[in-house]
């Protein structure tokens, strides 16, 4: 039986890649890697870079596979996603049939956790579960750029036994409010963060987390928000692309 590993490297410092995961990367034969362009060059070469740390040189292959283009033009936003994994569970599934062997292990290399807006998992399980080509798979947790974030300005996720919001750039435009006292946002292109009105909210801001291009600013969100835009666009300009998160925090009384 063909075996599919997803295999969560964590979400910036090499360090963070776990123990399981490194014992998971030496049972693969094959790395399938997902080349999104020049702009995120970067992230390929991370998950080069942390092959050739940990396994024998020679012991695996790493297959590349070119990420089909969303339509980006649509504003039937879930029909477009939708139709964009069913692309990648084609040449995903192409690649399975061609590139493994019946009893061979190939393994797909998530940034942070494969839980958290990855969709490499849930064209893994249509795959599975269409059952073209007959595989078994395992997930491996990683460290999540929340993780990191919070890590990194050293601060509780969310207060004593309360609740935490994960979301995205896109939501939080639409409802521009905070529905929680703590909320996560991942996915920002266009810093939603602006269009909060509330006036008591801090914000803790990390870009390019655990790596060597790292950014942090905090502090009250009025007073921040325009500095973490200039930091964004000039941080952007330089290197073609930028990833960050933030969590928006109600000041507390
Ligand atoms: C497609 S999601 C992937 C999330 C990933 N699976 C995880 O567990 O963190 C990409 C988003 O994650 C966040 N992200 C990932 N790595 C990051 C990093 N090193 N620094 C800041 N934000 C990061 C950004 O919000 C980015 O837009």
């Amino acid at each position: 039986m063909r075996k599919i590993l997803i295999i969560g490297i964590g979400a910036g410092h090499p360090d963070y890649i776990t123990i399981q995961a490194i014992e998971a990367m030496k049972q693969a034969q094959v790395f399938f890697v997902t080349d999104k362009g020049s702009a995120k060059a970067d992230l390929v070469r991370a998950r080069t870079e942390i092959c050739e740390r940990h396994l024998a040189a020679n012991s695996y292959r790493i297959v590349t596979i070119q990420d089909p283009e969303r339509d980006r033009t649509t504003p039937a936003y879930e029909s477009a996603v939708n139709a964009w994994h069913e692309q990648r569970r084609v040449i995903y599934e192409q690649l399975i049939a061609s590139e493994l062997g019946d009893n061979d292990c190939g393994a797909f290399l998530v940034w942070g956790d494969p839980s958290l807006y990855d969709s490499t998992l849930r064209i893994v399980q249509q795959m599975a579960s269409r059952a073209t080509i007959p595989f078994e798979f395992d997930v491996i947790p990683g460290i999540t750029a929340i993780q990191a974030l919070t890590a990194r300005h050293r601060i509780p996720l969310h207060d004593i036994a309360e609740s935490v919001r994960i979301t995205t750039g896109r939501q939080l435009a639409a409802t521009a409010s905070l529905d929680h006292d703590d909320l996560v946002v991942l996915l920002d292109g266009k810093c939603a963060f602006n269009d909060i009105a509330d006036a008591d909210i801090d914000i803790y801001w990390g870009a390019y987390l655990g790596t060597d291009d790292e950014l942090l600013l905090s502090g009250k969100l009025r007073a921040t928000a325009e500095k973490i835009e200039q930091a964004r666009a000039s941080a952007r300009e330089r290197k073609g692309w930028i990833m960050d998160t933030y969590l928006l925090r109600r000041s507390r009384k």
